[in-house]
């Protein structure tokens, strides 16, 4: 069929699947795929997406796949939103790159956008960079050089990146470590999500451990996205900020996949009432142009000089023009949409649970950033595959976990067929 560049072949419904999964064009690629890419790529399954439009994917073979991961929680106003594709086209006519280490207006005009909307009162200042690790990297570099203390902490579960100082701070699974260390020192990993982990604080990392004054950050997926979409209790997040307070310790929200309006909120610590010093953002912050920040108090932020932290293609203009785009989107509807929506998904979804409460243990999220918890690894991995087979798209997390991260414009229909395909899914696992 011959279509116009973006827009995918018309269908009756979504999903749509004309061929088996994954088809032989697919089959045709991964063969061509490995014989290039480093094997080091985690490859979740077979799935070969050449378009993208709103809640839906078109693969390579024509197929109709409804999505419900939003490229891993990044492409927040679904695929290829047309005033998103505008923006980027305009953009492009104009100026493509000249580095930061210029004065281009659309990357202040960004920063002062991402001040505007931290969760943050003082007046915030933005460094921009490409991806969430580099954001990760630029916040724990930040809070060295302010509080000239060494240590750090991190929560066991923990996902922030793969380059070296943001992979030290993980530790949501080993093999991101293997074969890897020496690692970043002076990192240490705390128990994450009850109230009653707080005391370990105290316990064991003062205690035992380092002086508290030696801490410089403690960095904190407020709802863990790589270790399982994982909720805190409340009062976890505010017993943090005390802790922080208490020690003249800096708190670092990683709102790299958990922020940009996912859970109905600009950032996800918003839903616990919590001030940090440091936001990291990257992944839905702009539809899928590569933008990353860290958001950071002006009294911070201004204690550093030039050279002190830069990059050459951080705040690309392009990936501004989308992102400024996208945090309109999100204020103007989508983070409503996020929350209505997710509520409409928990409650389809924990039906399911109830269907087979044999192998679905939880459901659990806020927002559109909602985790199934299954009693085994193997249960979880069959989940994911038997949703694929039907063109329902998810993902993995932690252990035995589903993630279901959909773009933020996800229509009730589409939720509604979403959570019939995951029931149909789990009567072939439960079968099995
Ligand atoms: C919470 C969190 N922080 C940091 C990162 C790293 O982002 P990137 O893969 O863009 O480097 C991720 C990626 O999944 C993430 O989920």
């Amino acid at each position: 069929m011959v279509q116009a560049p973006g827009k995918l072949a018309q269908a009756p419904a979504v999903p749509h699947l004309v061929t088996e999964l994954p088809g032989p064009k697919a089959r045709a690629h991964l063969e061509f795929d490995k014989q290039w890419t480093s094997p080091s790529v985690p490859r979740a399954y077979p799935v070969v997406p050449v378009r993208g439009e709103g809640c839906t994917i078109e693969d390579i073979d024509g197929n109709l796949l409804l999505d419900f991961n939003a490229g891993i929680a990044v492409t927040s106003t679904g695929h290829c939103h047309p005033d998103v594709v505008a923006a980027i086209q305009e953009q492009a006519g104009k100026l493509i790159h000249y580095s930061a280490d210029f004065y281009i207006p659309i990357y202040a005009e960004m920063c002062a956008e991402l001040a505007r909307i931290a969760p943050m009162k003082e007046k915030c200042r933005v460094f921009l960079s490409n991806s969430g690790t580099e954001a990760v990297e630029g916040a724990i570099k930040l809070a060295r050089f302010t509080t000239k203390r060494p240590y750090l902490v991190a929560f066991l579960g923990a996902f922030h990146g793969r380059t070296y100082g943001s992979v030290s701070l993980t530790a949501s699974k080993a093999k991101y470590h293997a074969g890897f260390s020496p690692l970043l020192p002076g990192i240490f990993h705390a128990p994450f999500g009850h109230v009653e982990d707080l005391k370990w604080f105290d316990e064991v990392l003062f205690k035992h451990l380092v002086p508290a004054n030696e801490v410089a950050a403690i960095i904190v997926e407020p709802i863990q996205g790589e270790g399982g979409y994982l909720v805190p209790e409340d009062g976890f997040m505010q017993g943090l900020r005390r802790i922080c307070d208490e020690h003249g310790i800096l708190l670092i929200s990683d709102e790299v996949q958990a922020g940009a309006g996912r859970t109905g909120k600009m950032w996800s610590i918003q839903n616990w009432d919590v001030e940090p010093d440091i936001v990291a953002t990257a992944k839905g912050i702009a539809s899928g142009m590569p933008l990353s920040a860290f958001i950071a108090r002006d009294s911070l932020m201004t204690q550093w000089g030039p050279g002190a932290h830069g990059t050459t293609y951080g705040g690309n203009p392009l990936a501004c023009a989308a992102a400024l785009e996208t945090i309109k989107q999100l204020e103007g509807g989508l983070m409503a949409n996020a929350t209505a929506r997710g509520a409409e998904l928990m409650v389809g979804l924990k039906a399911v649970q109830a269907r087979f409460p044999a192998i679905i243990k939880d459901v659990r999220g806020i927002g559109l950033m909602i985790g199934v918890e299954f009693d085994t690894h193997e249960h979880a991995a069959a989940a994911e595959w038997a949703c694929f087979q039907r063109g329902l798209l998810v993902l993995e997390a932690g252990m035995t976990v589903v993630r279901i991260a959909p773009p933020l414009v996800l229509t009730a229909e589409e939720a509604a067929v979403g959570i019939r395909i995951f029931g149909e899914a789990m009567a072939d696992v439960a079968a099995k």
